[in-house]
């Protein structure tokens, strides 16, 4: 590779650290986009101009369908239906690491890696590893893809001797690949496959319910060190670099969310943690009533407030509520009512998800907190107004050992004079379980679509007048 190449593939790494940089704030978010979106067409344009490449025809034609194909998906797609996205992409660039792992193995000469029969150690172990973190993720993935989409069930999937048979195909992997790298077999080469996506079906079954989140991250760490594998075959250095920039902060983002969910790393790497079974209800619901009000009901309570939190979850991103919640809150503010956002770290379906909607319509950046910063402040609170959030709220996570979401820490929404609870009936939320807090003295639930009751309300708020 010529210097100009280095130069160049270094000038793109630094954009897509710059880029991770700048998606750490919503503020610098688009910056962050656009500097990575200029290191990726860097990174294609320079890797054209390598002189391995000897034809462009089906380069181009690799990159037109798959152009066509992603551009088609990412105008079409749901915000809600990110995470299956997210997750059925991490499974191609696992896919790719097993395609060029195999290449290698078929056909050293055309990678330069020696020929067939006495290709180099390293070269093995790098083919060996790739290959099977590739394959991991790919299997992995693609069950992920199939729980948030609905295809299969999101309840973990758990049997006896699960750890047992998970530790056992671990080592066999570990024993396949030292035997491969010894031996060059591409039988071996295939049992190592077949162990590693036995392996990745094996660790996401038995995650379920809300601990789905911390998966997705967790394959996104994993497909990056796919890609570190592949750059290692291919030896091109800004894959192994940007490889290892996604494995990275894929895994800090699982840190974070395990902090944030409470649960410990160790068990999610080696999978199957969460509760023994999905619970049921947390108590029967039948001699309780709620107590449900209309707009107005809650116009008249908001307008004898002094202080609102607004706490966002999956709905509103399903009703597309954020421009009327940020009109909500203006409207409130004007009338000269404290009004702040609460942001739980697993709100929506994506880490994110709230912040990104409540910063698409414009709401203040200073009034949005994050779990930690506001969660005393509920109980000096008038009304709490929940919009499409039903998990996040749950005591269940801090009162049931059985329930899938028990100790991840909640919003305490409840500590508040009043909560209203906007949602379109009695459902459960991505959890499956019933939230008792629906049935308590102090709060109102407010039935309807979240933008339409919204809407409702700041009408109610405008013509009632203060
Ligand atoms: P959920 O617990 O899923 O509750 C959302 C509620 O919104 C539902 O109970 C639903 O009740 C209501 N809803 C749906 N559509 C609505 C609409 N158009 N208008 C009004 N309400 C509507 O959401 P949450 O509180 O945000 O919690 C997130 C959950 O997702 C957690 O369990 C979390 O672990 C999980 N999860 C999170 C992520 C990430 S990274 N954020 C990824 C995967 C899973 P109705 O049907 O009665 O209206």
């Amino acid at each position: 590779m010529s210097n100009l190449v280095y130069i160049a593939y270094l000038v793109a790494a630094v954009c897509f650290i710059l880029a991770l940089k700048g998606l750490s704030s919503p503020a610098s978010a688009r910056t962050g986009n656009k500097l990575g979106m200029a290191g990726m067409a860097i990174a294609i344009l320079t890797t054209l101009t390598l002189p391995s490449v000897q034809s462009f025809g089906m380069i181009i034609l690799g990159l037109a369908i798959g152009g066509a194909i992603g551009y088609v998906i990412a105008k079409k797609i749901k915000m809600t239906a990110m995470p299956q996205l997210v997750a059925a992409f991490h499974s191609l660039v696992g896919l790719a690491a097993v395609f060029v792992a195999a290449a290698a193995l078929w056909s050293p000469e055309a990678y330069g890696i020696g020929v067939t029969g006495s290709i180099g150690a390293g070269s093995l172990i790098e083919m060996g590893l790739g290959a099977a973190i590739g394959a991991i993720t790919f299997s992995g993935s693609v069950i992920a893809f199939a729980k948030l989409q609905g295809l299969v069930s999101g309840a973990p999937v758990r049997f006896a001797g699960q750890h047992a048979l998970n530790a056992a195909i671990a080592i066999g992997i570990v024993v396949l690949i030292a035997l491969f790298c010894g031996t060059e077999s591409k039988t071996l080469f295939i049992l190592l496959l077949l162990a590693s996506f036995a392996i990745g079906f094996l660790l996401i079954i038995p995650i379920g319910g809300a601990d789905m989140p911390v998966v997705v991250s967790m394959l996104n760490s994993y497909s990056g060190w796919a890609a570190v594998g592949i750059g290692f075959t291919l030896g091109n250095p800004l894959l192994i670099i940007t490889g290892a920039l996604v494995g990275a902060s894929g895994a800090i983002l699982s840190y974070i969310m395990c902090k944030a969910m409470n649960r410990s790393i160790i068990n999610v790497i080696f999978g199957g943690f969460g509760a023994e079974a999905a619970a049921g209800p947390a108590a029967a619901a039948g001699d309780r009533s709620v107590k449900s009000g209309s707009a107005e009901d809650a116009g008249f309570m908001m307008e004898n407030a002094s202080s609102v939190i607004i706490v966002p979850g999956y709905g509103m991103a399903v009703a597309q509520a954020q421009h009327a919640v940020r009109e909500l809150g203006e409207t409130l503010e004007k009338a000269g009512i404290s009004v702040r956002y609460a942001i739980h770290p697993v709100a929506g379906r994506m880490p994110g998800h709230m912040n990104v909607l409540l910063a698409e319509a414009n709401v203040p950046y200073d009034s949005v907190f994050e779990l930690d910063e506001i969660n005393r402040d509920f109980s000096s609170t008038d009304v709490v107004y929940v919009i499409g959030a039903n998990d996040i709220t749950n005591p269940a996570a801090k009162s049931d050992p059985a329930s899938p979401i028990y100790g991840m820490p909640i919003l305490d929404v409840a500590a508040a004079k009043t909560v209203i609870f906007v949602k379109r009936g009695m459902a459960a939320g991505y959890a499956g379980i019933e939230n008792a807090l629906f049935y308590q003295q102090n709060t109102m639930m407010l039935f309807g679509d979240a933008k339409k009751v919204t809407e409702e309300l700041i009408k109610s708020l405008n013509g009632g007048g203060h």
